[in-house]
């Protein structure tokens, strides 16, 4: 029987070998494969069963990396990357013929982050190479924050998982678009608007598409996603009547008659609760309840990145 539970030297070996192993990021565990090996590329597409329409992000090690993989480094994007890089921050630049078109669903762009996680770097320098990493779930699954998350989802469909503890941000990367004239803000995370818009200056915002479950506006942009096998409804409507095994997952000092099961923070903290997140939805998911309801959260700094995930967790979309 293979040894699943691996270092990142076997990590490194296994990659550079044409094989797929999950890797820790400060975001939350990556599927890896070497960019630049179309079988690897292919391998975790079939390991994650998820479409080919759907890019993938290329992590990097060194600032140097990026003119390897990108045509052009625009000023406002180095700055992003002067400041938040190694970081939870995904920039999408032109892309080199080098980047194969199954890494890009063959968009003319490509995703690129600099991870600050140690192991993750270390992984990268051993390889020698730029690793495409999607989150290392089942398509459409909830994203793993820990080695186990991963070993419960994707065990026997891959070559390894190395255990870096449980990842400290919680929710996956910012994602930022230079492909347009306005920087546009693809996906929310932990380094929020306000945040780039204090770098950089005027971002636009990708508005989500409307029905739940609905094919993506662009490649990628999956509007249900992050989803339990039970049903989850965010923010539930006030006269709503829950079946009896109903799990509540609060936040801070919110108030509902249902008693909580889960907190997120009790103090209210958003990097706290973006932490604590998909560990608590894969805890109410394994528990088999009929249904978890995750109370409001404010819509402000990592509130939004919090917002985004559980709508789009929600059986009903946008409630
Ligand atoms: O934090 C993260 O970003 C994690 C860790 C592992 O680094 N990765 C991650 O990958 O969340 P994934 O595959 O679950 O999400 C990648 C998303 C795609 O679904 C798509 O929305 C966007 O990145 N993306 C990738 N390439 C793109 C491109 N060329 N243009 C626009 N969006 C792109
Ligand atoms: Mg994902």
């Amino acid at each position: 029987m293979k040894n699943i539970w691996i270092k990142p030297g076997d990590a490194a070996r296994i990659l550079r070998a044409g094989g797929v192993v999950a890797i820790p990021t400060e975001t939350v565990y990556g599927l890896a494969g070497v960019a630049f090996n179309e079988t690897a590329l292919a391998k975790i597409f079939e390991a994650k069963k998820r479409p080919t329409f759907d890019p993938l992000i290329l992590h990097i090690a060194s600032l140097e990396d990026v003119e390897k993989i990108a045509t052009v480094f625009p000023e406002k994007a180095k700055k992003l990357a002067e400041k938040y890089w190694p970081g939870p921050l995904t920039l999408v630049l032109p892309k080199k013929e080098c980047v194969p078109d199954l890494a890009t669903s063959s968009l003319p762009s490509v995703a690129i982050r600099f991870p600050v996680h140690p192991i993750a770097q270390e992984i990268i320098r051993l390889t020698g190479a730029p690793l495409a990493a999607p989150s290392a779930n089942l398509f459409k699954h909830i994203s793993p924050t820990t080695a186990e998350h991963v070993y419960e989802q994707l065990a026997d469909r891959i070559d390894g998982i190395v255990d870096g503890g449980p990842c400290t941000v919680g929710v996956e990367s910012t994602i930022v678009s230079f492909t347009e004239d306005i920087p546009v803000l693809l996906r929310p995370g932990a380094i929020t608007l306000e945040m780039l818009q204090e770098c950089i200056g005027e971002v636009k915002v990708k508005k989500p598409t409307s029905a739940p479950g609905k094919a993506m506006q662009a490649p990628g942009m999956m509007d249900s996603h992050y989803q339990p096998k039970t049903p989850l409804i965010y923010n539930p409507p006030k006269e709503m009547v829950f079946p009896p095994r109903t799990a509540r997952l609060a936040f801070g000092k919110t108030e509902s008659l249902l008693p909580i099961t889960l907190n997120l923070s009790e103090s209210g903290n958003f990097v706290e609760a973006t932490a604590n997140l998909y560990a608590y939805m894969h805890q109410l998911d394994d528990a088999c309840y009929d249904l978890i309801v995750v109370d409001a959260i404010p819509l402000e700094g990592l509130g939004v990145a919090l917002n985004d995930r559980l709508r789009r967790a929600s059986i009903k979309g946008n409630l």
